[in-house]
């Protein structure tokens, strides 16, 4: 592992607001803050608002300096990419700001049921092949039921047109009531509003690219069964299976 890294890792651990916590203990322990983030770690009882596969927390910490009234935690695998976001927060002098180094399987080992009042989900990788990985799936959201208020929302911001469809079909399929749908946040100037706005470093790299950058928000229910709608026709992203620097200019999900 490069030094970077390792000095990344070391940071984040001497850092008051971003958690990890090795499975064993969760499983014994328990997670202390579960239930208590309100009071026990935030000193306030606003809502809570989590990014799931936040990266570098863009949302998190820009939604953070908008809502001061609010709570906001970034929840990420990768421990590096978080350093960039606590670290911000840190320099900002956010109060209303924590990290947490997880799978997102695992958020009812960190979470109460209804103690998060809201989810975003910000341009995860669609996993057009392994739908079980996938963060919009029927199996994720009945994992975030479990820690959303009922009738929570989930906002989806992505480049994927593969990602979208498959999501928009999902909430068509299951009734789930739409915030808002926008296939094109950039070219609706009506809808660009100051949070759409906020950009991830995801996001920069599709629009480098010419892609267009689509927004999805509805809520959740509590009680429904949740079913997984038809795919098999849904066209796949195919610039993800070229590199970084492929132009993609002439694919048919481009913006002029
Ligand atoms: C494509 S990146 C997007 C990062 C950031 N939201 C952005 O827009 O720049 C997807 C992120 O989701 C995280 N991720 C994917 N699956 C996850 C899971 N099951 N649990 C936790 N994090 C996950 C990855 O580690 C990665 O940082």
């Amino acid at each position: 592992m490069g030094k970077n890294k390792l000095k990344k890792f070391a940071e984040i651990e001497q850092m008051d607001h971003v958690f990890q916590f090795p499975f064993a203990r969760l499983e014994s322990e328990g997670f202390p803050l579960k239930g208590n983030w309100h009071m026990g770690f935030f000193n306030n009882n606003n809502p809570i608002v989590i990014e799931i596969g936040c990266g570098r927390g863009e949302y998190t910490v820009g939604l953070a300096r908008r809502f001061p009234d609010r709570n906001f935690i970034g929840i990420d695998i990768k421990g590096a990419r978080i350093h960039a976001g606590a670290k911000q927060a840190l320099i900002d002098g956010l109060k209303n700001v924590a990290f947490l180094r997880t799978n997102v399987e695992l958020l009812p080992f960190f979470f109460s049921s209804g103690e998060v009042e809201e989810i975003w989900i910000t341009f995860p990788d669609p996993q057009m092949k392994k739908p079980r990985r996938r963060l919009t799936s029927t199996m994720f959201l009945d994992t975030y039921r479990k820690v959303l208020r009922p009738d929570g929302i989930i906002n989806l911001k992505t480049d994927s047109p593969f990602l979208y469809t498959y999501t928009e079909r999902l909430v068509r399929l299951n009734r789930l009531p739409v915030v808002a749908n926008i296939s094109d946040i950039y070219h609706t100037p009506e809808a660009l509003t100051d949070i759409l706005r906020i950009r991830t470093h995801y996001e920069s790299q599709w629009l480098d690219r010419g892609l267009t950058i689509k927004y999805l928000a509805f809520s959740l229910p509590q009680y429904l069964d949740l079913t997984e709608p038809e795919e098999d026709d849904i066209p796949l992203d195919t610039y993800r299976s070229y590199g970084r620097n492929y132009n993609t200019r002439n694919q048919n999900d481009t913006i002029s």
